[in-house]
């Protein structure tokens, strides 16, 4: 496999949101409206591809400050999933915030996906919260 940093508005990042909706939205009965799409336009987008160059995975970085940085819509390919790709996607992601600088990656996790991040030594904030109707936590990780 291999990640590529992709454009917003670009006819990769319209694969990518079709991939996100059917992992992340889709199940819910939710969709992306054109204005949470529009304020995408000034994030990181990685995606992950197979060696046929097949979209298998994606995330998106957003700065809070200058320190701190956000990952967000993690999604692998349902049939990709448990085979390493989500924690390289991540690793990706990690590097590229700290070779800019940020020291810390902060998320919103599902509840589903804790597990994933304590594997890749992310730590639980705070309490249990909603969004998109499903229960989620805070987790960050120095970077
Ligand atoms: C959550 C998700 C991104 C993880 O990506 P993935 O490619 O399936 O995970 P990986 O195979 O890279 O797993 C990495 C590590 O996490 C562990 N892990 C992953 N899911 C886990 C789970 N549910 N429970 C326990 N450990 C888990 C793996 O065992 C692996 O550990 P290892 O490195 O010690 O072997 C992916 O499964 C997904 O897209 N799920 C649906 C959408 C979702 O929930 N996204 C997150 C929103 S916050």
């Amino acid at each position: 496999m291999y990640i590529l940093q992709i454009a917003f508005g670009t006819p990769a990042f319209d694969e990518a949101v079709q991939l996100r909706y059917e992992v992340l939205r889709r199940p819910l009965g939710l969709t992306y409206t054109e204005e949470q799409l529009a304020e995408e336009y000034d994030q990181v987008h990685l995606a992950a591809y197979s060696n046929h160059s097949v979209l298998i995975g994606y995330l998106n970085l957003t700065p809070q400050d200058v320190e701190v940085i956000k990952m967000r819509q993690v999604a692998v390919a349902p049939d990709c999933q448990g085979k390493g790709v989500g924690k390289e996607l991540v690793k990706a992601a990690e590097d590229l915030a700290s070779q800019s600088g940020y020291k810390k990656m902060v998320l919103h996790a599902r509840e589903t996906a804790v597990p994933f991040y304590k594997a890749l030594e992310y730590n639980s904030v705070g309490a249990q919260f909603e969004e998109v109707g499903i229960p989620h936590f805070r987790m960050e990780k120095a970077l």
